[in-house]
């Protein structure tokens, strides 16, 4: 069996190398690349670093290096076409049949590339000599410089039915026809002839930035306005994105990569100097394409026509990312004014403008509710239960379960805010605790509000922290002299559960006794048999993988862990209250700083559960 370089391209470049060996190895976002401890030699540190813009692993400690189909080679072990077919199936792609022609067809593939780049050599000298003075006009008239022209090697397509065909007489007119280039008419009899005529020529570049396609704007009225490329050996539509081989390493610098609509917006965005642009080309984003974005960027921003039809495409793509997205990855979304594309903008408002309407992206989530909030009235019970039934919807698509369980509550929690909360906005923490209260005489007076509500200061109610809480109450009983020293922090604390609560407040009482200070003394100052009950049965939980929590430890490295995870316990529920007035200022008016603010207080929140889960790990001796 012989696979052409190009269907191997195909199957690396479908996979993603990093979800790939995150099946077998765990690895870690660094920045542009992800990093692991390398699974060829015997490491602590990882220095094995994953590149999926590249396709290729690297291990800078001994050197390992390949791309999907050598990891499954070398690390899994498979013999090479296993690998291939193994990976194949992943991608959805057929391993081609044996096929003693196949390294013929490879080489016609090949060839094709040399057919699309002959084309677009003569478009441009057409553009450049005299039959392209109407195209030469018109893109003056829409402000296309010398530069951008050249820079994206546009050309022009005499209106003849025969130039091109006779141009490349060199290559068979069979490659022609399969290159997109010449039309081969159904019945066979009449000849072939030239598929663009009298259009101004837009090559289209593969991310190799090898011509492989072009789309033809007709100059003046008629239709189609776009003529593109059929699909062909070279060009397949759906995979691939207009103007990616410069936006790349562009997205690189930039930090961003914005998605547009048209070619022409691609061309004056980067005219403007913004070159991180790329487009779909002339059909919604298709699941691959939303891959491609997420292998340069962690979220691509797409840019819409603020019109209906712009709209709709926005919630398709929305909709479409849903059973994609992975932790770290997503989309944002920037609104042009109703019936203007960046192109149009830039021209009637400069660049400026442009990048207001960038700045103003809003994320995936918020757009998803946004959409269903506004999409129907929402004043009657059955609408509401509409509503929120719509957005679970939407949430189940999501197959990551970390993502759909965060959707979930983010959802549930502005749903709540919206229909059941006081319309208050109470402030926590650094920002101001009270509005200023107007002066009296001069008419309304508005009250301070009110302080966090006391379900949201509460602790122990969700799970995992009920947990850490009792883990922390046990450690407090195996070192009571920390009581002491955490006695602030302790008292300033409200528990869900009761008689936590109680045997908590015990110790705190017993703290001020200088018997305290060992276990066996604390437990028969108690007192009363069930908080002494309970007391005994804490320090029995084994359950509890907590240095803290363990008979056999190091005391030095018990009482550090339990200082941080009454650190912890004390910072979750301000984390929660500030997180919960956030989100019901938010229900009032959707701004982007609030949002910013929850998105760090859910970080914080993920972090400091990260933490927690490190502390309860019993150490690796
Ligand atoms: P638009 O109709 O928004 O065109 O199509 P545009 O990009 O603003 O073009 P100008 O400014 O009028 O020249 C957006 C994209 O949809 C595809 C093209 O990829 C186009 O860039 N399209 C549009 C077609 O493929 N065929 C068409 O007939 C029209
Ligand atoms: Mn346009």
């Amino acid at each position: 069996m012989s696979l052409s370089p190009q269907w191997l391209d195909e199957l690396r470049a479908r996979t993603t190398l990093s979800t790939l060996i995150g099946k077998t190895i765990k690895v870690q976002k660094a920045g542009r690349e992800y990093k692991a401890c390398c699974p060829f030699h015997n490491e602590k540190t990882p220095s094995f670093t994953i590149n999926d813009e590249k396709g290729f692993y690297h291990c800078f400690g001994c050197g390992a290096h390949g791309d999907a189909i050598r990891w499954m080679t070398d690390q899994r072990g498979l013999p090479f076409l296993d690998a291939v077919k193994e990976l194949a199936a992943a991608a959805g792609m057929e391993v081609p049949a044996p096929d003693p022609r196949a390294a013929k067809r490879a080489e016609k593939a090949r060839s094709l590339h040399d057919v699309t780049a002959a084309a677009q050599g003569w478009f441009e000298a057409q553009l450049a000599g005299q039959e392209g003075t109407q195209a030469t006009a018109y893109l003056a008239r829409r402000g296309i410089s010398d530069a951008t022209r050249r820079s994206f090697g546009l050309g022009y397509a005499p209106d003849s039915r025969g130039r091109l065909k006779a141009a490349l007489h060199e290559f068979p007119e069979d490659m022609l026809v399969e290159s997109g280039m010449l039309i081969q008419p159904e019945d066979g009899n009449r000849d072939s002839y030239d598929r663009f005529r009298g259009r101004l020529m837009i090559p289209i570049r593969d991310q190799r930035g090898r011509v492989i396609a072009f789309g033809g704007r007709i100059l003046g009225p008629g239709e189609p306005k776009y003529l593109n490329s059929p699909e062909t050996p070279l060009f397949d539509k759906g995979r691939t994105l207009y103007n990616l081989d410069k936006a790349a390493p562009a997205a690189r610098k930039a930090g961003r990569l914005i998605v547009v609509e048209g070619y022409m917006d691609v061309i004056m965005m980067a005219q403007a100097g913004i070159c991180e642009t790329v487009a779909p080309l002339g059909t919604a984003l298709t699941e691959a394409q939303i891959e491609k974005l997420w292998t340069m960027v962690e979220t691509p921003l797409l840019c819409f026509d603020g019109d209906a039809a712009g709209q709709r495409a926005a919630l398709r793509a929305a909709h479409r990312a849903l059973p994609l997205l992975r932790p770290g990855h997503s989309l944002a979304f920037a609104t042009l004014p109703a019936g203007q594309d960046p192109d149009d903008l830039i021209r009637s408002a400069g660049t400026r403008a442009l990048e207001d309407v960038l700045s103003g992206a809003i994320p995936l989530v918020e757009l998803i509710w946004r959409h269903e909030h506004e999409a129907l009235p929402l004043d009657t019970p059955e609408a509401r239960a509409g509503f929120k039934q719509r957005l679970a919807e939407l949430c189940r698509t999501i197959s990551d379960g970390d993502i759909r369980a965060l959707y979930s509550r983010m959802f549930k929690e502005r749903y709540d805010a919206l229909f059941f909360a006081p319309r208050q906005t109470p402030s926590f923490g650094g920002q101001p605790a009270r509005r200023p209260a107007r002066d009296q005489r001069g008419g309304r007076w508005t009250p301070p509000p009110p302080p966090p509500t006391d379900e949201a200061r509460a602790i122990g109610a969700s799970g995992s922290d009920a947990m850490l809480l009792r883990a922390v109450i046990a450690g407090l009983l195996r070192f009571p002299e920390e009581i002491l020293i955490h006695r602030e922090a302790l008292a300033s604390l409200t528990l869900t559960d009761e008689r936590l609560a109680r045997l908590l407040d015990r110790l705190i009482e017993a703290s001020d006794i200088q018997e305290t200070v060992e276990t066996e003394r604390l437990l028969t100052i108690l007192g009363d048999s069930e908080v002494y009950n309970m007391a005994k049965g804490l320090l029995r939980a084994d359950a509890l993988q907590f240095t803290f929590t363990r008979a056999e430890t190091d005391r030095q490295r018990a009482q550090r862990d339990l200082a941080e995870a009454i650190a912890v316990i004390v910072a979750m529920p301000r984390i929660d209250a500030e997180l919960a007035a956030v989100t019901r200022a938010m229900a009032d008016q959707l701004d982007e700083a609030g949002f910013a603010r929850q998105q760090s207080l859910r970080k914080l929140k993920a972090d400091l559960a990260a933490r927690v889960a490190e502390l309860a790990q019993p150490p690796e001796e």
